[in-house]
């Protein structure tokens, strides 16, 4: 993953921890509105993908048993993993893009249900991709993958097309940035990458047309398997996200100025909602920066998020960067990773960082779409994530109408009790996050995500379910909770 140059170490620490009776006066544990649904706590697991589901997208006992071991820690809210709504090829992610995963998925739901004690509201992030391919050999690039074109041949007059496909193969990086048009050269350098703005292409001209039922279905597969809401993915390097950056230039009415770029984003909505009783909460994901050059800025996502907001969204999440535009150079036979450049960093920052730190990064964005969803009139509840691991540092965000609700991915991994613990007066047994991206780098490879503080802990021990090299754990060792 890249760094910021400074390399300047920082460390999480457990900040003031409160007494039991403080913590059940704060804020973070007051509730909230969310639309239809009451959160118990300000509390929330966002989506995180830990690669247990089958390779071709089933819950399997593994899914359940990582649910389960949050829901355990009662937070107000979990966000399912990114779960694919088509029915495709996708390898060991989610789907529920057809209703035979409606059983897996209700099964899930009523675990966590049943696990949580009925204090936790579950979602689920659905979302839509688009193809793309690994870093190719360059031998069979040329070979096989490229096609010849007027372009090519005019750089060898007289040739054969295998001939020129012999000379390209022959030719320095630099005389090839001349000769291959810039999608061939980031196909050969990346691996072949799908965008929103292919028009050429019918199945990417069609992408207005199509998701707003895929998605509409989707969330009706969600509602019927007992989950209650559901967040649309318009966030990282996804295709809605696309849609709403300012890279997208589509021409077709769905690209250019922000109200094009954000039509099919509303659309979606409105066909999600639409198909879906009002007690289920429909919600989305997005950018509160894009972090890339070019990209949508402050102002933008503060117009997305007040059009949400007054489109009807029960809740608004943020997150930042993570984009396949400044992502590292993969490998020759691997894929492209959203979350290796600068941008991914913003994303999922780690310890070693710049003078800014990794805590607390998506605040200040945040705070900027809030306000903007307020001013316009609107109440809708805001939850902010990126590196938040305390009570003391919960709180202060919530006091300062950064946001309503805190969201905590590695920190849940790290301790899914940690909610629990500060609420119960035992914030010193919290096990603090490194922000070391340890987890990260497994999500990366998609092998099973696990975190490095527990994942050896007592591996021996009967019950305990480990990786299929059997040298990690796959769930958090257990907590004993005081009896309610
Ligand atoms: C292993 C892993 C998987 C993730 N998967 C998703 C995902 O499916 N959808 C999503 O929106 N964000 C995903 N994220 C990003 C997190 O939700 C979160 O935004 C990010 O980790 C920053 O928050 P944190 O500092 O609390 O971890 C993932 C993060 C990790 C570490
Ligand atoms: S592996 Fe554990 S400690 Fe390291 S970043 Fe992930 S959750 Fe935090």
């Amino acid at each position: 993953m890249w760094r910021p140059p400074e390399r300047i170490r920082h460390a999480a620490s457990q900040g003031r921890i409160p007494a039991r009776a403080d913590a059940q006066l704060s804020r973070l544990f007051s509730p909230v509105r969310v639309g239809p649904l009451a959160l118990e706590q300000r509390t929330w697991v966002p989506a995180m993908v830990p690669w247990r589901a089958t390779e071709d997208g089933f819950v399997t006992d593994d899914v359940i048993a990582w649910y389960a071991r949050f829901a355990r820690g009662r937070p107000g809210a979990i966000v399912v993993e990114a779960t694919g709504i088509r029915d495709i090829a996708s390898g060991p992610l989610l789907r529920i893009g057809h209703d035979r995963y409606v059983p897996g998925l209700r099964r899930l739901a009523d675990t966590v249900r049943a696990e949580s004690a009925g204090h936790t509201r579950l979602f689920i992030q659905i979302i839509d991709f688009l193809a793309i391919r690994r870093r190719p050999d360059p031998v069979k690039f040329f070979e096989h993958f490229l096609a010849i074109t007027d372009r090519h041949r005019a750089a060898f007059p007289g040739q054969s097309d295998p001939a020129v496909r012999q000379a390209l193969r022959g030719l320095s990086a630099d005389a090839l940035t001349r000769v291959l048009a810039p999608a061939e050269l980031e196909a050969l350098q990346f691996g072949y990458r799908e965008r929103v703005t292919d028009l050429h292409l019918p199945h990417i001209r069609e992408l207005p047309a199509v998701l707003p039922d895929l998605f509409a279905a989707a969330a009706r597969r969600a509602h019927a398997a007992g989950f209650d809401g559901a967040e649309l993915h318009y966030a990282h390097a996804y295709t809605m996200a696309s849609f709403l950056s300012r890279t997208n230039t589509r021409t077709d009415g769905y690209g250019g100025a922000r109200a094009s770029r954000v039509r099919l984003p509303l659309e979606v909505f409105r066909a999600v909602r639409a198909g879906v009783p009002s007690s289920f909460a429909v919600g989305c994901r997005y950018l509160a920066g894009e972090c890339i050059a070019g990209g949508s800025e402050a102002d933008d996502a503060a117009y997305f998020g007040t059009q949400f907001a007054q489109a009807g969204m029960d809740f608004i999440s943020t997150s930042r960067g993570g984009k396949f535009d400044d992502a590292r150079q993969p490998a020759i036979g691997a894929a492209a990773y959203p979350y290796t450049g600068p941008s991914g960093y913003e994303c999922m920052p780690q310890y070693i960082s710049d003078a800014r730190g990794p805590f607390g990064r998506n605040a200040a964005p945040t705070a900027a779409i809030r306000a903007a969803i307020r001013n316009a009139g609107h109440e809708t509840p805001v939850v902010c994530t990126g590196g938040i691991h305390n009570f003391e540092m919960a709180e202060k965000l919530l006091q300062d109408g950064v946001c309503d609700i805190i969201g905590a991915a590695r920190q849940s991994l790290a301790d899914p009790d940690w909610f629990r613990k500060i609420l119960l007066g035992r914030g010193a047994e919290v096990r603090t996050c490194e922000y070391t991206n340890y987890c990260e780098g497994l999500d990366q490879k998609h092998k099973p995500v696990t975190c490095q503080l527990w994942d050896k802990d007592g591996l021996a021990r009967p019950g305990v379910t480990r990786t299929a090299d059997g040298k990690r754990r796959l769930t958090a060792p257990e907590w004993s909770a005081p009896a309610d």
